[in-house]
């Protein structure tokens, strides 16, 4: 029978990829609107990137490459790491994917069985459930609150694991919250994950972009000795500006690389020859040009947060990390939004949730944000803040605004 599996019957569109669609309708129809949605770094490669690219391009002979990632791009890595201070892994416990998306879908369809359970802090990137099902698991939540910055400490990530916790999905700084855990709150952490067998699995694709001052590290620096259960996720898309490049990297244990080497030779084969020399120069070459975003990530997150801050219905964190901001909205359900909107004649009417939230401010105040059920906190919208300045403020004035106006 022509039937879908049912893991893919009941698959769901990526959910930002959603937003990201309807805003592009919007603006194809000439809707002038404020896009704080997709979470994109805003600043494009370097020119030595390009230059690598083009080289790459001029020596092409249009083969299959090793499934494992060309040694170019798995050395350029290894210096990389080594720059973070890790210095624990060589060229076997490395594999490159098409993005950290790919690298994540395949590691957990090699560790994964049916009834496992995966321990992760919320909120979290939305991806992280569907990739977690779509291998059999289930994703066993473990809130941060908004008094804590949304972080989580060690009490609760020990109440959370057990015989069934195959793996811990850790992602700092945070999508969508930007929560950020320091060194000493890392090695807490690192205590408890000592006392269980679990994988840990560390998505470290906004590691660049940490407050300076903050004393930042990888948790395989406060534990190395986990090494064989640690699992490292990297990917050039935030960090150089490349998210359309489609690279990402990974440092695991070497049977778990084999398997994504396999993986990889089952599935994708291999990278495009001018991505990986792309991301290998990204990787290898002058990082200056992606470390000045720091401070205007810094800059921009900072003036959205004054301007949420202003109103009394908008509980806002002030992260360390990323470039997103996670204010609670609860305070504006249940009150009523003015009429108007995209079309002029929409009537008054009163906030649900943070799904319908999200759309009045799409429709009336014409400014794009992500609804926090997508990220497992309905409580929460995330903005991001990684755009031109005036812009982030902009969008950060009409989100204050439109909540002032509720009644
Ligand atoms: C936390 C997190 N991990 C992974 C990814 C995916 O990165 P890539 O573009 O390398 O697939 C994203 C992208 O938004 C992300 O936010």
């Amino acid at each position: 029978m022509t039937r879908l599996a049912r893991l893919h019957r009941d698959a769901r569109f990526c959910p930002i990829l959603d937003v990201v669609a309807q805003v592009r309708q919007l603006q194809a129809r000439g809707v002038e609107l404020v896009d704080l949605s997709v979470g994109t770094p805003n600043f494009l490669p370097a020119p030595h990137v390009y230059a690598a690219a083009r080289e790459a391009l001029a020596a092409d002979q249009g083969q299959y490459g090793s499934s494992r990632g060309t040694a170019a791009l798995v050395s350029a890595y290894l210096g990389y790491l080594a720059t973070q201070g890790l210095r624990l892994h060589e060229d076997r416990h490395v594999v490159a994917g098409l993005g950290a998306k790919h690298l994540l879908h395949a590691v957990f369809a090699a560790i994964s069985e049916a009834g496992d359970e995966v321990v992760v802090p919320t909120p979290c990137w939305p991806t992280y459930f569907d990739i977690v099902e779509q291998a059999g698991g289930t994703v066993v939540p473990v809130a941060g609150s908004v008094d804590n910055g949304y972080k989580i400490g060690p009490e609760a990530l020990a109440r959370a694991l057990g015989p069934r916790t195959k793996a811990v999905l850790l992602n700092n700084p945070s999508n969508p919250t930007g929560a950020t855990y320091d060194r000493e709150e890392l090695r807490e952490l690192a205590a408890v994950l000592r006392g269980h067998g679990a994988w840990i699995i560390s998505d470290d694709v906004y590691s660049r972009f940490i407050e300076p001052d903050l004393d930042f590290c990888h948790l395989l620096q406060v534990a190395p000795d986990l090494v064989d259960r640690v699992v490292k996720i990297d990917s050039v898309s935030k960090l150089y500006g490349m998210p359309g490049w489609r690279v990402g990297m990974t440092a695991a244990p070497v049977s778990l690389a084999e398997a994504v080497v396999r993986l990889n030779s089952n599935s994708v084969s291999s990278l495009p020859d001018v991505t990986a020399a792309a991301a290998a120069a990204a990787l290898d070459g002058d990082q200056s040009f992606s470390h000045e975003m720091v401070q205007r990530y810094r800059h921009r997150r900072e003036l959205a947060h004054r301007e949420l801050s202003r109103s009394p219905r908008l509980r806002c964190p002030l992260p360390r990390g990323a470039f997103y901001l996670f204010p609670d909205v609860s305070a504006c359900f249940g009150l009523r939004a003015p009429g108007g909107g995209i079309e002029g004649d929409a009537d008054p009417v009163v906030v649900r949730d943070d799904l319908h939230l999200a759309q009045l401010l799409l429709e009336r105040a014409r400014v794009a944000v992500v609804p926090g059920s997508f990220f497992g906190e309905p409580r929460g919208l995330r903005l991001t803040c990684s755009g031109d300045t005036d812009i982030v403020a902009e969008g950060a004035r009409r989100i204050r605004a439109f909540v002032d106006a509720l009644r």
